[in-house]
């Protein structure tokens, strides 16, 4: 396995800057959802850690239950637009107030995808929060009401977003070096 410190390019979010805005994210979901039990979708595996550490600020009553989808191909480094339902939720979310919580909007096609699939059992109200959202590179327009940091159009890793399912355990976000990057055989 590659030490990271031999691809990294920067560190682009440290991990004080990602505890203290996630503090704030758990702050404002809070005040919004005041008297409500917001249900908390994860969306697996990318969003386990902002999920993991968002639930700890926010102080109304809340529930949460996990999804998965892929989209990706092996070693793809950007989606095929063609997005699967791998692992379905464990509750019913008819007229709950969900909350999709994402890593990344990138294309917009999974959380779009994910968005439509909910619909269908028709939930309350349905957000969805993001840690990060590359703005650029959206192909397909999707509503985000929580966003932690918009960021440019780089491949990023740690903080729960892998690069060929290793990093994720790394408490910060850091930009790839594409270059210095040689990919697990
Ligand atoms: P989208 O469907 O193109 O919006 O892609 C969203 C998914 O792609 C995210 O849930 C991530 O799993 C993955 N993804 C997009 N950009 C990155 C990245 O820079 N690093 C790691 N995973 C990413
Ligand atoms: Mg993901």
């Amino acid at each position: 396995m590659n030490d990271y410190q031999d691809f990294i390019e920067e560190v682009l979010i440290s991990e004080e800057s990602l505890q203290r805005r996630i503090s704030e994210l758990g702050i404002e979901i809070s005040k919004d959802y005041e008297g409500h039990t917001p249900h908390l979708v994860c969306i697996l595996r990318g969003g386990v850690l902002f999920l993991a550490d968002l639930i700890r600020h926010i102080t109304v009553p809340n529930t949460i239950d996990f999804m998965a989808v892929s989209s990706y191909g092996a070693g793809a480094r950007q989606t095929t637009g063609q997005v699967r339902i791998t692992l379905d939720l464990k509750e019913d979310i008819h007229n709950r107030d969900v909350l999709l919580v994402e890593d990344i909007v990138d294309s917009g096609y999974t959380i779009a995808t994910v968005l439509e699939f909910l619909k269908t059992r028709h939930p309350k109200s349905l957000k969805v929060c993001t840690l990060l959202d590359k703005v650029e590179r959206r192909e397909i327009e999707v509503p985000i009401d929580y966003c932690g940091f918009k960021i440019a159009d780089k491949f990023v890793f740690g903080y729960g977003l892998d690069l060929d399912e290793l990093y994720r355990n790394l408490p910060f976000i850091g930009a790839v070096n594409t270059d210095r990057y040689q990919p697990p055989d």
